[in-house]
């Protein structure tokens, strides 16, 4: 599914979709009580067979120059507006037990030099079962989601190979060129790798470019959540 926004610029990939609709493993949850097209409240049976409302949403994610961190804080927005718990966290100051109290996990991570954040990379090493246990998405950023997508859905691609980790819903999302942010170096650097790629990228080391398409931002968190959407009686998967 690719969703156009703003100019007509293909920069918000939806990679995968939610499944239908996502679902805890059976035996741990049972949804009650709601209509379709209502949000909420997921519900959840506990070990002791309490239950419980779905609302702490984790947003994890791996950044250097902030865009990545600003995308999650939105993400964070939206699911609140929704009426769920978000926190969104940058991992490099995050402890062992970031996914402690998660019932659901969207993960976020900008690319530099083709690889996904090593924060991120190591979060899903350690905590490999429990993401696959909860519901779960990873939300990738980098310049390439902005004119090759072909190449931003490699990165992923490898990510899932590196680490095992096969995300129910993978979006790709344009991210951001702020050359006054950076250094000499990175500043000509990075107006160099603009020039030779696809997407029209700017130049123009004056200023910054944000690429980042909000409203599909908006979409993929809203899909997210309607993934949570209570089970209605179907098949569990
Ligand atoms: C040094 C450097 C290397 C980058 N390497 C890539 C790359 O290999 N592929 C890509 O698509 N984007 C690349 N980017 C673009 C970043 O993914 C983009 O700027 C993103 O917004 C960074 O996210 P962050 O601000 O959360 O760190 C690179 C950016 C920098 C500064």
């Amino acid at each position: 599914m690719v969703l156009h926004h703003g100019e007509g610029v293909k920069s918000t990939r939806l990679l995968r979709g939610p499944p239908s609709p996502i679902r805890p493993p059976k035996g741990d949850a049972c949804g009650v009580g709601a209509t379709p097209g209502d949000l909420g409240p997921y519900v959840v049976r506990d070990p002791a067979g309490r239950l419980a409302d779905v609302s702490r949403i984790c947003i994890p994610y791996g950044t250097t120059e902030g865009q990545t961190a600003k995308i999650a804080e939105y993400v964070a927005d939206v699911v609140r507006e929704h009426g769920h718990e978000a926190r969104a966290v940058d991992l490099k100051d995050a402890g062992e037990d970031v996914l402690a109290g998660c019932d659901a996990v969207i993960l976020g991570s900008s690319i530099h030099m083709g690889k996904h954040d090593k924060h991120v990379g190591d979060l899903v090493r350690k905590n490999r079962a429990a993401l696959e246990r909860l519901p779960s998405a990873l939300f990738s950023v980098s310049l390439a989601a902005h004119g090759d997508t072909h190449e931003a859905e490699t990165y992923v691609e490898e990510f899932e190979e590196e680490t095992g980790w096969r995300p129910s819903m993978v979006a790709l999302f344009s991210g951001a060129l702020l050359y006054t942010q950076y250094g000499f170096l990175k500043r000509h650097m990075m107006k160099r790798i603009a020039r030779g790629k696809p997407g029209d990228l700017g130049t123009d080391t004056s200023r910054d470019y944000v690429y980042t398409e909000w409203d599909g931002v908006r979409r993929f968190a809203e899909d997210f959540l309607d993934g949570l959407a209570p089970d209605t009686g179907g098949t569990q998967q």
